[in-house]
């Protein structure tokens, strides 16, 4: 039997087995099927509440109240008099925190800042990333629709992702993404330069660069590498000026131009696609790759970064969450590694390699060569 056909027949009988609401009260009084039958009813409970929990979120977000807790620990009704809140909803939030993660007991009716809103607090692009999902969060309250229709409001927040969008993008319109990639920016810079020494190349070009935050990042780990940004010309404007903040101004430069239809600036040896590949249709991906493959130079490389399909512990992320984000966003899908490769090959590229990374659910890397 074809091992699919025997999977089939598995997956069938395991189903009928776990649907059976009679076999579900054996497994949970029978002890050595207690641990899993509570495990698995946790893990389902989880997948029906994730979006109240995600709610519970950004109301902490939004009302700061990680930061106050960090400052000291805080009962519910000096919460409920400095937020406005009536007392029982000012407990509620607190317990829903704590029941998270977010918050922790300390005792006396007191709370503090519990382990998983220490980890957020240390990440500032997690919480930009929380607050603009206030549009993806609408959308898929209708969860549906944006199937049906193959996009959703979000789409405004990436006016590139539009037909004629990347032509068109204007200062206003490119602010808010730039600033979003910018402050998520440095979680995956460290992965990337973990796992790939840029001091081996004279000069990278990082294409789809944003403002240059892994730009700088690569120049600080590499001081005699040539830095170069392409991307869009407004974008390029920002660019410049984190150049000039930064003090790169005299090192790296930013051109800009549309990388599906302008042709890719010649002259570095490494070129690289930090999150760009996953917000292009096959189609553009394709495009681009061929385009960065006739400007690479024979010796070159090029390093595609960004949350891969099928990377261990990495599905939630890249299908379930990135698969509806970019489907709300209206372009681009979370692609396998081999799914990736087959484009580089289509492409032209001739060698790929796969490189380890300390977080498979944030990145996974390839790196091709001609
Ligand atoms: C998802 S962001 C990633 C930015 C950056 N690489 C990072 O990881 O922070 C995609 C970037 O590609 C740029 N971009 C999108 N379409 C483009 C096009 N057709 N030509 C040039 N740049 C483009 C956007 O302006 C944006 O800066």
């Amino acid at each position: 039997m074809a091992a699919h056909r025997w999977r089939e027949g598995w997956v069938a009988w395991r189903n009928r087995l776990l649907s059976d609401a009679r076999f579900q009260r054996w497994a949970a009084g029978f002890p050595l099927t207690r641990g899993i039958a509570n495990r698995r009813a946790t893990a389902l409970f989880d997948v029906v509440a994730g979006f109240v929990y995600s709610q519970v979120l950004t109301a902490c977000v939004e009302l700061g109240l990680l930061e106050r807790l960090l400052r000291a620990p805080t009962a519910a009704a000096e919460l409920a008099e400095d937020l406005s809140l009536p007392l029982e909803s000012a407990e509620r939030l607190l317990a829903a925190a704590a029941a998270l993660g977010l918050a922790e007991r300390v005792g006396d009716g007191r709370f503090a800042l519990g382990p998983q809103g220490a980890a957020l607090l240390g990440n500032a692009g997690l919480k930009d990333m929380i607050a603009h999902h206030a549009l993806l969060y609408a959308d898929l309250a209708d969860s549906v629709g944006v199937l049906r229709r193959g996009r959703g409001e979000l789409a405004r927040f990436w006016p590139y992702a539009e037909a004629g969008g990347a032509r068109a993008a204007a200062a206003e319109a490119v602010s808010a993404y730039s600033a979003l990639m910018t402050s998520t920016q440095p979680a995956v810079a460290a992965e990337i330069l973990h796992a790939y020494d840029v001091r081996r190349h004279k000069s990278v070009l990082v294409v789809g660069g944003g403002e240059g935050a892994f730009l700088a990042a690569a120049g600080a780990d590499a001081p005699k590498l040539g830095l170069i940004l392409f991307d869009l010309p407004a974008v390029c404007e920002r660019a410049q000026r984190h150049f000039e903040s930064r003090g790169l101004s005299q090192r790296a430069t930013a051109i800009g131009g549309d990388f599906l239809t302008d042709p890719i600036p010649r002259g570095a040896d490494l070129m690289t696609l930090v999150r760009i590949v996953h917000d292009q249709s096959d189609q553009g991906a394709l495009t681009l790759l061929r385009n960065i493959r006739s400007a690479l130079p024979s010796e070159g490389a090029l390093l595609v970064a960004e949350p891969m399909s099928g990377a261990p512990k990495a599905d939630r992320v890249a299908d379930a969450y990135f698969g509806m984000y970019l489907l709300a966003m209206g372009r681009g899908r979370a692609r396998t590694p081999a799914e990736i490769v087959s484009l580089l090959r289509e492409a032209g590229f001739g060698h790929f390699r796969r490189l380890r990374t300390r977080t498979p659910s944030l990145l996974s890397i390839i790196v091709a060569r001609r």
